[in-house]
């Protein structure tokens, strides 16, 4: 079959990743989709078992800072586009050691948009969509939102690695034209988020009764959005986004890390039948994330206006279904928690 694009997929193994692969096949029989991802230990083949039988699917297991490994998919495959999610992606992770996300967001970055410049020629039927993290605006104060148009400002090691690579993608755009498209979006969740992400994280500890480590008073803000809102805005800026174009994704939907916790508490004590404020008693002030940053939130006007996304789902709905997976998938989750991650969380933990 000739397929209609060729769209290299990275980081399709991840938590957003899988979530838009799902979405791109199951949607687009007409394209094929190669997911190319190293499966760093954020990357599990799991998370796309009941879609990998597809006959519009290819898995390359590569790492992006590889330059034979990426051209030979160009090359094998004839890629026409690229969807570019793989990253190195926890904060926490940033801080610890900085060099991995010096590698893989800024070089393997770099290293993609060459390969797509020296595969597609100078030809204009093409998009490489970047996606990014409204991180690299930085920390708000009490008031005001993240627009397409605030300077940039990142604070931590993973902000700086993906402010570099965002500004390798328009350095590309303006000096090659190489056809590119970006999204910067605020917090996701959903299914399949490595446990050691906040929500997933809180809910495996509520689940095992173990404690609810908040980061210093649990006053900072994110906003939070739903991943398969996230897939859905990606497909729409791909397809009908303007080129050279940076696009905010956000729910306006913020949340302080406590009332968040809080509510998951509640929630899974109603889930699981357990008395009225049993989990809430396993929160834990442990001592703050090094340089911290206050707020986050997304003005998503411009999507809305342009592309008419918005939100499918409230963060009641969203995270109910969320709970709702993670309790029906306890061997996804065990399978990760068990292993090398255990011995991370713990040390992570002692330290703090
Ligand atoms: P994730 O950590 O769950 O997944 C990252 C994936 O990239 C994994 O499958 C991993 O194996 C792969 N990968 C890492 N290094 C690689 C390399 N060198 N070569 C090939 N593959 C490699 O991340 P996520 O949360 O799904 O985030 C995906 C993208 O979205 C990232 O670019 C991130 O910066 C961005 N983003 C994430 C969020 C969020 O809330 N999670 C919000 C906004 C933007
Ligand atoms: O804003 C988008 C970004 O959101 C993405 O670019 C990143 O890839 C993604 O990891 C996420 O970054 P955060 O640092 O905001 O997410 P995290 O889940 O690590 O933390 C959310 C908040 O919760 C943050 O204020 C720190 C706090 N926290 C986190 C953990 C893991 C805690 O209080 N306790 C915890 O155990």
């Amino acid at each position: 079959m000739e397929f209609k694009k060729r769209i290299l997929v990275t980081g399709g193994a991840g938590f957003i990743g899988s979530h838009l692969v799902r979405l791109l096949l199951e949607k687009y029989p007409e394209y094929l989709i190669v997911n190319f991802d190293k499966l760093t230990y954020a990357g599990n083949l799991e998370n796309l078992k009941d879609i990998e039988h597809k006959s519009n699917y290819r898995f390359v297991k590569g790492d992006i800072t590889d330059v034979e490994a990426v051209k030979n998919a160009f090359n094998e495959y004839n890629i026409s586009d690229v969807i570019h999610l793989a990253a190195e992606s926890h904060v926490d992770r940033s801080i610890e050691g900085p060099m991995d996300f010096v590698m893989t967001n800024v070089v393997g970055t770099v290293n993609l948009l060459q390969c797509a410049r020296d595969h597609w020629k100078g030809g204009k039927d093409h998009i490489f969509h970047h996606v990014s993290t409204d991180e690299v605006y930085g920390s708000l104060g009490e008031t005001g939102l993240f627009m397409e148009t605030t300077p940039y400002d990142p604070r931590s090691p993973y902000s700086a690695s993906k402010a570099s690579s965002d500004h390798f993608v328009q350095a590309f755009y303006h000096t090659y034209g190489l056809p590119i498209k970006m999204s910067n979006c605020s917090n996701n969740y959903g299914s399949h988020q490595f446990p050691e992400k906040l929500i997933p994280l809180m809910i495996n500890n509520i689940v095992n009764e173990k404690p609810l480590p908040v980061y210093g008073t649990g006053a900072n803000i994110r906003d939070w959005l739903w991943v398969v809102d996230h897939a859905i805005a990606i497909d729409e800026i791909f397809h009908k986004g303007r080129l050279g174009e940076s696009y905010n994704v956000g729910g306006l939907n913020e949340w302080t890390n406590l009332d968040l916790v809080h509510y998951l508490c509640d929630l899974m004590d109603k889930k699981l039948g357990r008395s009225e404020g049993a989990s809430r008693q396993l929160i834990t002030f442990v001592t703050d994330r090094k340089g911290h940053d206050m707020r986050y939130a997304i003005d998503a006007s411009k999507i809305e206006k342009e592309l008419g996304w918005k939100p499918s789902v409230t963060f009641e709905q969203g995270l109910d279904l969320t709970v709702d997976w993670y309790l029906n998938n306890q061997d996804w989750i065990d399978s990760i928690t068990s292993g090398e991650y255990a011995t991370y969380y713990r040390n992570m933990y002692e330290e703090r």
